[in-house]
């Protein structure tokens, strides 16, 4: 059977999980959410009260998490943590813990070898460049910072955690800039991927141009 790599980036709050998960559930195929592994090793950082800029301690702690993600949970060090990585703390502290190069050299290496050599949806800010660069589909999600933060204004409330949109902005904004200016693997597109501004876009219209796009080439 021909194998489907299917690579999803872009900044926070542009949609590319949830497309991700849709065309993944449309095509019958693996949905990686490598946010998640970034996340999962920044709770487990902050549990253990390491220091984020400590690098022999965070790499001390990705040598021997445990990490199991799949499309419904998170489980690390054999403890569901699927809600847990969602925290605003979490969110807050993600980014610092995803510029250390040695967390990425790691979190790379699981999702090369979840890839493997099956199809798959990958999401996350360098997918396209470092993780699966042949990857024959590339796309990169983008919306305007106001749009980004309605959305997780909307999924934040509905957790009963409430933000002003300002405040919002601004945090989507930061993590942006993090991802944008880090050393290693920084959140840019890929010269090859195509393009899709989700501001004005619902969720089905961009999986609807997603798999349009695949299934013309396959
Ligand atoms: O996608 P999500 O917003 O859950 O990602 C959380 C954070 O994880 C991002 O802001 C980024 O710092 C980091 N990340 C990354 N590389 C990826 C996926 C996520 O650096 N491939």
């Amino acid at each position: 059977m021909q194998i489907i790599q299917i690579a999803i980036d872009g900044p926070a709050g542009s949609g590319k999980s949830t497309v991700a998960k849709i065309v993944a559930q449309n095509l019958r195929i693996t949905y990686l959410d490598t946010g998640a592994m970034y996340r999962a090793v920044t709770y487990e950082a902050l549990n253990n009260h390491i220091d984020l800029d400590d690098s022999t301690a965070l790499r001390r702690l990705v040598d021997e998490i445990d990490l199991k993600i799949t499309l419904e949970s998170v489980n690390i060090n054999g403890k569901d943590c699927t809600e847990a990585i969602r925290m605003p703390e979490v969110t807050q502290n993600v980014s610092y813990v995803a510029k250390d190069a040695y967390v990425r050299k790691k979190m790379v290496a699981l999702q090369q070898k979840i890839a493997g050599d099956q199809s798959v949806v990958m999401d996350g800010r360098d997918i396209a460049t470092h993780v699966l660069p042949k990857a024959p589909y590339k796309y990169f999600l983008v919306a305007t910072p106001k749009e980004r933060a309605k959305r997780r204004l909307l999924e934040l409330e509905a957790k009963g955690i409430h933000i002003t949109l300002e405040e919002m902005i601004a945090e989507i904004e930061a993590r942006d800039k993090i991802d944008q200016e880090r050393a290693t693997a920084p959140l840019v597109q890929a010269k090859d991927a195509k393009l899709i501004d989700t501001t004005a876009l619902t969720i089905d219209d961009v999986v609807q141009l997603i798999l349009a796009d695949v299934l013309k080439a396959g």
